[in-house]
């Protein structure tokens, strides 16, 4: 309890150029204090992104003590805590215990889940999805795309559509907010071109009842999302791009903090 009134949670995001890490009101989703920024390492090994892990948890000692677990969002597929892909982070972190791994350089009980997923949990309890009854497909527009599915407000962890072939294309090649700017698209070009033909593709096969747009390229979602003609209403992350850290820092005080781990 940072306050003394609101439970605190410390929610740690790893991404390909940036490792963020921030305390958490648990009741309200925003930060106690400044977020705090590490570049990730080249190559992102996991000893070398731990030891940023690890830097990033102490930097804020009186959040993530006992009672306050540790949650950490990955770049990719996690099953019971172990890494089993690994997106804009070395290889070599897939087949590793990274619940295990955080622990040990923390000394911390952590909890580790897929970025997407930490992000859709913090857009349903306090963004965009807030309201949203059935199917919600989250999407994290970024170096990659994430996808997270909710259900009545439960993930389906671990989705992965950002990889669903598309034209003969892993989707993500085509679509991401990375793609836009290496191929020097419009806004427009890119949302009536590629996000057009993904978000169909979507909106085809699951049903969903809304859209959730997030990642850094959701605060200019007022220069893309209304090119977009589709079925299913599209809104844009409210979080924004802090979402992954407060999603963590939920999942796992929800998983942890209860039983004790
Ligand atoms: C990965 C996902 C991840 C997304 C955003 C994708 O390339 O496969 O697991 O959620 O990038 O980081």
């Amino acid at each position: 309890m940072a306050d003394g009134t609101s439970p605190v949670g410390l929610g740690i995001d790893i991404g390909g150029s940036g490792i963020k890490g921030a305390p958490v009101d648990l009741d309200t989703g925003e930060f106690t204090s400044d977020r705090l920024k590490i570049l990730t390492p080249v190559p992102a090994t996991p000893a070398a992104v731990a030891a940023v892990v690890a830097e990033i948890a102490a930097a804020f000692p009186g959040h993530a003590g006992p009672g306050c677990p540790v949650g950490v969002a990955f770049p990719g597929v996690v099953k019971h805590g172990v890494a089993r892909s690994a997106a804009h982070v070395a290889p070599s972190w897939v087949g590793v215990d990274t619940e295990r791994l955080l622990a040990e350089v923390t000394g911390q009980r952590v909890h580790v889940l897929n970025d997407a997923d930490a992000a859709a949990v913090a857009e349903h309890r306090y963004g965009a999805a807030q309201e949203a009854e059935g199917v919600v497909l989250m999407t994290t527009l970024g170096t990659g795309i994430g996808t997270a599915l909710l259900v009545g407000g439960r993930l389906v962890p671990n989705t992965e559509l950002g990889h669903v072939e598309i034209d003969g294309h892993d989707a993500e090649t085509r679509a991401a907010s990375s793609i836009r700017k290496q191929e020097g698209l419009s806004y427009r070009d890119w949302a009536e071109g590629r996000l057009q033909r993904y978000y169909s593709v979507m909106e085809d096969l699951l049903s969903p009842d809304l859209i959730v747009v997030g990642g850094g390229v959701s605060r200019k979602a007022d220069r893309f999302l209304p090119h977009l003609r589709l079925r299913t209403p599209i809104v844009a992350a409210r979080l924004r791009n802090t979402a992954g850290i407060a999603g963590a820092a939920i999942t796992a005080a929800e998983r942890l903090g209860r039983d004790g781990g």
